[in-house]
C-alpha cells in the first residue's frame, strides 16, 4: 500500500520516526511530505533514511529547477495520513488553503485521508478547532482521536497525538474493514493425512500442503477469518492471523471440519485425504515375517461429501480434483456428487501442476458447468484466482 505521510510542525513530530518505521515494517511504501516547521522538530534525513524515499518539503527544487509534483503524489497515495496534524494545518485543510506542498498534496489526494491531531489541550478544545474537525469529517476525512495525558507544555489533558502503535492499529482495522472478505469465516483444509498402521508406520501421500497454505494466506490477506485444518505438513502460514489446527488422520480431519463447519461461509477443501485406512492399528511394531503381508483397509468418510450434504443456503463449498485421466468428466462428477459450488481441477498430465511443486495449472468448473482454464502460475497466484472466484460468488 502506498502511504503519503504528512508531518506538521508539532513536538509530536519526533514520533514520526517510529511511525514511518512501523508503516514500512507493515509492508507499506511510505513517502513523507513535511511542512517547513516540521523540519525543526525532526530532520528530513531521519525520515528519508527510514522511509527509503526522498522527503519532500518545498514545491521547488532550486538546485535542479524542478518542482515536486503534488498532483502525482496525491494520485500515487492509497492512503494519506497527516500525523501530527497541527491546529494550523487542520484549519487550512478545513478551508482549502494551499500555501505549502503538504496542502497541495492533500487537496490533490483522491484517496482516504486520516489525520491524527496533536496540540495543547486548550487549542484542542477551542470551538474553532472542533468546528474544523467536524468540517473535515463531513468531507469524509477520518479522525484518529488524540489521547489524554501529559502534554509538552506540562499541562495535562486531551490533545496528545495517538501513539504510533495506536495509529497503525487504527489504520489496520480501517483497511481490514474494507477488504472484500472482511468478517467472512472461512475453513480450509490442506496437506496429506497419515493413516497409522502401527506405532511407526503409516499410509500417506505426497501432498505438501503448499496449495492449501497459499489459499489460507490469500484468504486472510483479503480480510477473512481463516481456520486452517492441516494434515502433517512442513508448511508455515505467512499470515499470522491464520488459525491452524493440526491433525494427522482422515478421522481427525473430519472431526475438526465438523466442529468448524457451522458458521463458516466458505470452505475450501484442498487436503489430499486418505480414502482408506487400516481396519486395525497394531499396538506394537509389526515384525517382519517370511510370508508376504497384507493390510485390511476400510473406507474413510469423504469429508467433502459430508459437508456437501450438510451445506446450508449461503455457504460456499469448494473442492479439488487431482486427476490423471478423463479429467473434466471426473471433476464434474465430483462437483455434482459432493454438492460443490465449484471444483478446482488439476491434472497430473499438465507440466507445472501437482504435488510438491511451487506452481500449479488449474481449471475452475462451477455449478453452471462454466469452465475457466488458467495458465501455469505460482501457487500464490493460483490461490488469488481461487479467492477471486469465491468473491465473485459471494457478490452474486
Ligand atoms: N476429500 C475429502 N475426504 C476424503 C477424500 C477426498 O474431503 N475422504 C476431498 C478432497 O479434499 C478434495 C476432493 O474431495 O477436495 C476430491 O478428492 P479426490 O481424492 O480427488 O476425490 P475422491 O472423491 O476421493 O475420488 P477418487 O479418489 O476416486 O478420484
Amino acid at each position: 500500500m502506498n502511504i503519503v505521510l504528512g508531518i506538521c510542525g508539532s513536538i509530536a513530530a519526533y514520533k514520526s520516526a517510529t511511525l514511518v518505521r512501523l508503516l514500512v515494517k507493515a509492508g507499506a511504501n511510505v513517502k513523507v511530505v513535511m511542512t517547513t516547521d516540521a523540519t525543526n522538530f525532526i530532520t528530513p534525513l531521519t525520515l528519508s533514511t527510514l522511509s527509503k524515499n526522498p522527503v519532500l518539503v518545498d514545491y521547488f527544487i532550486p538546485e535542479t529547477g524542478e518542482w515536486n509534483n503534488h498532483v502525482e503524489l496525491g494520485l500515487w497515495a492509497d492512503i494519506m495520513l497527516i500525523a501530527p496534524a497541527s491546529a494550523n494545518t487542520l484549519a487550512k485543510m478545513a478551508n482549502g488553503l494551499c500555501d505549502n506542498l503538504l496542502m497541495g498534496v492533500y487537496l490533490s489526494a483522491k484517496c482516504p485521508v486520516y489525520f491524527a491531531p496533536a496540540m495543547d489541550l486548550d487549542m484542542w478544545k477551542h470551538t474553532a478547532t472542533q468546528e474544523n474537525i467536524d468540517k473535515l469529517q463531513s468531507f469524509g476525512n477520518v479522525l484518529i482521536p488524540p489521547g489524554s495525558g501529559e502534554l509538552a507544555s506540562g499541562l495535562h489533558g486531551e490533545g496528545r497525538m495517538a501513539e504510533p502503535e495506536e495509529i497503525i492499529a487504527f489504520l489496520s482495522a480501517e483497511i481490514k474493514k474494507k477488504l472484500p472478505l472482511a468478517d467472512k469465516k472461512v475453513l480450509v483444509t490442506a496437506g496429506p493425512t497419515y493413516e497409522a498402521i502401527d506405532p511407526v508406520r503409516f499410509i500417506g501421500n505426497h501432498s505438501s500442503g503448499k496449495m492449501g497454505f497459499a489459499i489460507a494466506d490469500e484468504l486472510a490477506k483479503l480480510g477473512a477469518d481463516v481456520t486452517l485444518i492441516a494434515g502433517p505438513s512442513a508448511q508455515i502460514s505467512k499470515q499470522l492471523a491464520v488459525k491452524r489446527i493440526n491433525v494427522t488422520s482422515a478421522a481427525e480431519m473430519l472431526d475438526a471440519c465438523l466442529q468448524n463447519f457451522e458458521g463458516s461461509q466458505v470452505c475450501v477443501m484442498s487436503a489430499a485425504v486418505a480414502d482408506y485406512t487400516p481396519v486395525t492399528i497394531a499396538q506394537q511394531k509389526i515384525k517382519k515375517q517370511d510370508a508376504d503381508f497384507s493390510i485390511d483397509l476400510k473406507k474413510t468418510t469423504d469429508i467433502l461429501s459430508k459437508l456437501g450434504s450438510q451445506k446450508k443456503a449461503g455457504q460456499i463449498l469448494v473442492g479439488f480434483a487431482l486427476e490423471t485421466d478423463n479429467e473434466e468428466i471426473n471433476a464434474i462428477d465430483k462437483l455434482q456428487r459432493k454438492n460443490l459450488d465449484f471444483i478446482v481441477l488439476n491434472s497430473l498430465n499438465d507440466e507445472g501442476a501437482g504435488f510438491k511443486k511451487d506452481t500449479n495449472k488449474i481449471t475452475i468448473i462451477d455449478r453452471d458447468l462454466q469452465k475457466t482454464a488458467y495458465p501455469v502460475k505460482s501457487k500464490d497466484e493460483v490461490a488469488l484466482d481461487i479467492c477471486n472466484k469465491i468473491i465473485a460468488l459471494l457478490n452474486k
